[in-house]
């Protein structure tokens, strides 16, 4: 029993999404790794992106163009070294998954040989997507998983969850490093303590924290919260993107219409089939997503509307079931054709720009510790993510953090003896209600006062509701036993207060953090850093 209890491994890898998948590929020919995944493997954001992954492939592009729109989108708040990195990176990234053997849409080119079909969607001034038809994610996560199968060095470990990082600071000990990580084993309902060289977190991001999000449940910030606690900084958590378009439909919640139907023409609409962008933005439907979010909201406010629309049926009714046949098909088997008719649509929370600091490797405050994927903050997407960037980034710094791994392998060795997890003082919950309760609260709370349009007052009223359920959610911690819920709640709420006080620090409207008190931008411009106590 106790040897099951204690698990050892070179390399713990924290969620099994586009980063994690990649990580293990990249270290496990000369490292031993265990992947962890709280739920069945395929589950996370990745497995449902629809658009595709940028890379300049395209004669006309360039990678100056792909660095200025990633700078435009992000309103100049991204690190300029990060997106030179991560756009001369992308062509390296997009290879390496052909190879994994991840197939993207091709199209016959004047000379007859087949070449990667590339879309477009907002803030890109060029055709610069690739993908697979509107099911990018889907094939990427299930190619990616079919070689980790395979693997004889990775050990994967299912519907497992992480809790909480050891260090040597929570041991006492000298240095200042990662050891390893507890992890709750949701079907035998035990906790195992994993030792490793090295622990990658791939957790992804943490927009369940809003009542209305596109993303998957397991998106609650676990590796925000668990670095956080363990000593890293975090940065930019004000900046949440909500993606203008998902489905408004009381059988369909988090269906996402993705971009690329923008990118291909469709137009969004108020009822009466007029159209608003332009409104806003010269670039109409094509503008970076925080401005069309934002005027979407605006417009469902000043005229009442529940929902606006997003139409295609312009085009052609083959065209469209060829390039969108995911979308065509979970519309229709709700009753909405969208050969004939529009798409009622709204915003909702779709990604954490911020997260856990690191640098160009991956590489946290905490030695041994890096972050990848969407739970990272790198510097790439400043105050408001470009479409189709997070692939990429959870390619390209996956394997820059491997090389480092590499390079660092004999650095480190394994530690010995951690502390077994401690049961003793806790015993089975007794009012389950409480975390459902405190669930639901803190989503709706969140969604009205931080959601697209902020004050000072929302803010402020937020933390108090915040402080309140951390002290209720602690003292439950610490008497019961712990659940995937209570976990989650746990770092919902940890993740929250960061948001706030991120926000809060922020008195400036820029890119996706928008606060009627402090409409305008300031001139400088500067990352929103905290520093654990
Ligand atoms: P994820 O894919 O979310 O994986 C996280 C993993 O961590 C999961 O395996 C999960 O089980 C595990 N995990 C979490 N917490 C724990 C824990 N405590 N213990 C153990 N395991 C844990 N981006 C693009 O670039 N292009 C697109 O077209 C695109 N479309 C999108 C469409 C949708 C609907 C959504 C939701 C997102 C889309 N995005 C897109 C964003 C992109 O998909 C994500 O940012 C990216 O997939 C994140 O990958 P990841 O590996 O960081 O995390
Ligand atoms: C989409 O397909 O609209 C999502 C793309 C992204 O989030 O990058």
């Amino acid at each position: 029993m106790i040897s099951d209890l204690k698990q050892t491994c070179d390399v713990l890898i924290v969620g099994s999404g586009a980063a994690g998948l990649t990580l293990a590929l990249s270290v496990a020919e000369h490292m031993s790794v265990i992947l962890l995944s709280k739920n069945d493997l395929k589950e996370g954001s990745t497995l449902y992106a629809q658009g595709g992954i940028a890379a300049v492939l395209d004669e006309q592009d360039s990678i100056a163009s792909h660095v200025e729109d990633t700078m435009n989108a992000g309103a100049y708040l991204c690190d300029p070294q990060v997106v030179k990195f991560t756009a001369e990176q992308a062509k390296p990234a997009l290879e390496w998954l052909i190879q994994q053997g991840v197939a993207f849409d091709t199209e016959p080119s004047q000379d007859g040989t087949p070449h990667y079909h590339l879309t477009r969607e907002g803030g890109h001034s060029y055709r610069r997507i690739l993908h697979s038809a509107d099911a990018t994610g889907k094939e990427l996560q299930t190619s990616l998983q079919q070689q980790v199968f395979d693997h004889k060095n990775i050990r994967i470990l299912p519907y497992h969850h992480a809790i909480d990082l050891i260090t040597t600071k929570k041991l006492g000990q000298a240095g200042h490093r990662v050891l390893g990580a507890y992890a709750w084993d949701e079907h035998k309902q035990r906790v195992k303590t994993i030792h490793s060289r090295f622990v990658v977190i791939a957790t992804g991001g943490a927009s369940q924290v809003y009542q209305y999000t596109s993303n998957p449940n397991i998106s609650s910030g676990d590796g925000i919260a668990m670095a956080w606690r363990a000593g890293c900084r975090v940065a930019n958590m004000e900046f949440n993107q909500f993606h203008p378009t998902c489905l408004y439909h009381p059988q369909a919640r988090n269906f996402l219409l993705t971009e690329a139907l923008r990118g291909e023409g469709a137009h969004l609409v108020r009822p009466d089939g007029s159209r608003f962008m332009f409104d806003f933005d010269e670039r109409g439907e094509l503008a970076p997503r925080d401005i069309v979010a934002r005027a979407i909201d605006f417009e469902m406010k000043r005229l009442g509307l529940d929902c606006l629309f997003l139409d295609i049926s312009h085009k052609s009714a083959p065209w469209i079931q060829q390039h969108f046949p995911t979308i065509y098909a979970r519309c229709l088997a709700l009753g909405i054709d969208i050969t004939q008719e529009r798409m009622p649509i709204v915003p909702a929370a779709h990604y954490t720009c911020g997260g856990v600091m690191t640098d160009l490797n991956g590489q946290t405050d905490l030695n041994g510790l890096y972050a990848v994927g969407e739970v990272s903050y790198t510097g790439l997407h400043g105050a408001n993510r470009m479409a189709s960037n997070s692939l990429l980034e959870c390619i390209v710094f996956a394997r820059s953090a491997a090389t480092s791994i590499l390079n660092l392998r004999h650095h480190y060795s394994v530690p010995t003896h951690l502390p077994l997890w401690d049961e003793s003082h806790v015993v089975n919950s007794d009012e389950e209600v409480i975390i459902s309760h405190n669930w639901h609260e803190l989503r709706l709370f969140m969604w009205d006062y931080v959601g697209i349009v902020r004050s000072d007052k929302r803010l402020a009223r937020a933390l108090r509701r915040i402080s309140l359920l951390q002290s209720e959610i602690q003292e439950y911690y610490s008497h019961f036993k712990v659940s995937g819920h209570l976990l989650e709640l746990r770092n919902l709420v940890q993740v929250s207060e960061l948001i706030v006080r991120c926000a809060q620090t922020r008195k400036e409207s820029r890119g996706l953090h928008y606060n009627i008190d402090y409409p305008e931008k300031l001139q400088k411009r500067t990352p929103t850093i905290l520093q654990p106590d």
